[in-house]
């Protein structure tokens, strides 16, 4: 089915009562949103970007500018336009912030923000209430830490009701390691009283095997969000496959540059999608120490500058300890969780301290 570029008409969204096939819509607020409805996007462009897997509005918006040019063989400058105009048609339908708004309108954004709770009170607490929505929050520690385990944790609570600090909403959940385990998801939700099917059934897996094939999901992210109704997803880790294929010095740049592009990629989406995302990272290990310190996490300044919040986790004896290394807002503490049946879970003495905050006595 063609399409045609809806040239002036530009300015009302397309309300879509004719369905169209091959090219997905983006739904927002009773209005659908086709790539066609972008200004200055014809039946040509519109082909070439669904044969880039660019096949909805969202994804032109949060497109980059040198992968597009690239992808669809145009300018730069032609790519900016394209995906300006894209932004341009999001802003209309208020699906982006206008560039400048008032600071009430932020207030107003920010309260839509969910926090979905970790499953342990003390990391909780640390979160100032748990993983948010509208941010991207990067767990980063040696093997054995934790990470993985805070993430199947997380998959069970989100899919709790807001009322219970879960998200109401589904999991995506990125594997790049080949470490996401059914079962043990299965445990966590049984060991907290939540029906495991449910939780099974929310979390949607994809197993991915190289960098491309991580690159690829995640320019298709926004239309998977809206597929599975995902309000969290997790990319366990988000830098494995890109470190073990760009290992050499002089792979380095192109390494970063393509890491920066999925981090800004994630970010992007979080915002406009209201959704938490959870990465995993390493630290620095000896044959690859380029700054000389074993806790700095792998990836240099692109995925820490990037990330909302990160927090490193380190193992003591049974126990693990997460600190606050940046946040905008939190303070810079630490705190301490365990691994169990329950996926992350309080120390018994921690349970009961976070009890007596709760019932108001310090
Ligand atoms: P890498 O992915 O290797 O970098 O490590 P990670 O930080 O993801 O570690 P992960 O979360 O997988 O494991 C942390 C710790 O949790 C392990 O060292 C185990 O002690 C514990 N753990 C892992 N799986 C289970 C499980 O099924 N049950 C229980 N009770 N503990 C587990
Ligand atoms: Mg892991």
């Amino acid at each position: 089915m063609k399409h045609k570029h809806s040239g002036s008409e530009k300015d009302i969204p397309h309300q879509s009562d004719n369905k169209v096939e091959d090219e997905k819509s983006f739904h927002v607020r009773d209005i659908d949103l086709y790539l066609h409805d972008v200004e200055g996007i014809g039946p040509t462009t519109t082909k070439k970007l669904k044969e880039a897997g660019i096949t909805s509005v969202i994804d032109l918006a949060v497109a980059s500018i040198d992968q597009l040019a690239v992808d669809i063989n145009c300018s730069k400058d032609s790519a900016a336009l394209f995906i300006m105009a894209a932004q341009k048609l999001l802003r209309e339908s208020n699906v982006l912030e206008k560039e400048f708004v008032t600071a009430d309108f932020v207030l107003e954004k920010r309260n839509s923000m969910l926090r979905c709770s970790t499953g342990s009170k003390s990391l909780d607490e640390l979160l100032l209430g748990g993983i948010e929505t509208q941010a991207v929050t990067e767990f980063y520690g040696e093997f054995g830490s934790g990470k993985s385990q805070i993430c199947h944790t997380l998959c069970a609570m989100a899919s709790r009701p807001l009322s219970e600090k879960g998200l109401d909403g589904g999991v995506i959940y990125i594997d790049t390691e080949g470490t996401f385990r059914p079962e043990r998801l299965q445990e966590i939700a049984t060991s907290r009283g939540f029906v495991p099917l449910e939780v099974l059934k929310n979390t949607v897996v994809c197993k991915v095997y190289n960098s491309s094939h991580l690159e690829l999901i995640i320019k298709d992210l926004g239309g998977y969000l809206n597929k599975f109704k995902a309000k969290l997803v997790v990319i366990d880790s988000i830098i494995s496959l890109h470190r073990a294929e760009f290992s050499g010095r002089g792979t380095l740049a192109d390494r970063q540059q393509r890491l920066n592009s999925i981090l800004h990629k994630l970010v992007r989406v979080a915002e406009i999608f209201n959704v938490a995302i959870v990465i995993t990272n390493q630290v620095l290990s000896s044959p690859d120490t380029f700054f000389g310190d074993p806790t700095k996490a792998a990836g240099g300044n692109v995925i820490g500058h990037t990330s909302t919040y990160r927090i490193y986790l380190r193992k003591s004896g049974e126990n693990r300890i997460a600190k606050m290394i940046d946040s905008p807002y939190h303070p810079y503490s630490d705190t301490r969780f365990t691994v169990n049946e329950k996926g992350i879970d309080d120390l018994e003495d921690s349970t009961n301290r976070a009890k007596e905050l709760e019932g108001g006595s310090d």
